[in-house]
């Protein structure tokens, strides 16, 4: 499989493409396809898929294979079992809640494009020093929102990042104002319940609204 020469590139003009990354939690494989088609409807094509439920994976592949507008990318990694899994699935990037050295080394070694999870300067410092500068910063409300990016900004002036956790339609036009955030990330676009009874036009809506918003 050939990966990408320089994933820390890739990552960042996926994210600055994209600006709003669906956070998608999938229970059933039968509704991959559908959701990431109402999605991609609404003009949202970037997704994260999360290693939350059994048919992940498998979801993941179906959107791959059929849905070949979208740009799917594998969250929720936490080991390098999960990373390899990413990769070899054929996902375009990975995304962690966190950065164990573990999984820094094997997605930098493979140059792959990585966004891992940092809420602190330390952890922060940790991730910078294997060269990566795109981080995501969750949970992004409960642990300080805008004035703790602000407050980051100023000793680390070259990180950007996307932040998830407690993101939605009320607030992410706020967080993508900030000069350091890249897009961000949340489950908003998603509501389990509208996966559940195949309410995909309420999907494919939201993902409107949210395009409605980037476009100010
Ligand atoms: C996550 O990885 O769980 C994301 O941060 C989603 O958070 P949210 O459900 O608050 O959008």
């Amino acid at each position: 499989m050939k990966l990408p020469a320089d994933g820390r590139q890739a990552l960042l003009e996926m994210l600055s493409a994209a600006r709003v990354i669906p956070v998608l939690t999938i229970a059933r494989v039968e509704h991959a396809v559908p959701l990431a088609r109402a999605l991609v409807a609404g003009g949202v094509r970037t997704l994260e898929v999360t290693l939350r439920t059994p048919v992940a994976a498998d979801a993941a592949k179906r959107i791959i294979a059929e849905v070949p507008d979208a740009i799917v990318g594998i969250g929720t990694v936490l080991d390098r079992d999960d990373l390899g899994a990413a990769i070899s699935l054929g996902a375009k990037f990975a995304v962690s809640p966190g950065a164990t050295p573990d999984l820094l080394e094997v997605a930098v070694g493979a140059g792959f494009p990585f966004l891992p999870g940092v809420a602190t300067a330390s952890e922060l410092m940790v991730v910078q020093s294997t060269g990566l500068t795109t981080m995501k910063f969750f949970p992004a409300e409960p642990a300080g929102g805008i004035p703790m990016l602000r407050a980051l900004a100023g000793p680390f002036p070259d990180v950007r990042f996307c932040p998830t956790g407690g993101i939605g339609e009320a607030n992410a036009a706020q967080w993508l104002a900030e000069p350091n955030v890249v897009a961000v990330g949340g489950s908003w676009l998603t509501p389990a319940s509208e996966i559940e009874a195949g309410n995909w036009g309420a999907i494919t809506a939201r993902a409107q609204r949210a395009m409605r918003m980037l476009a100010g």
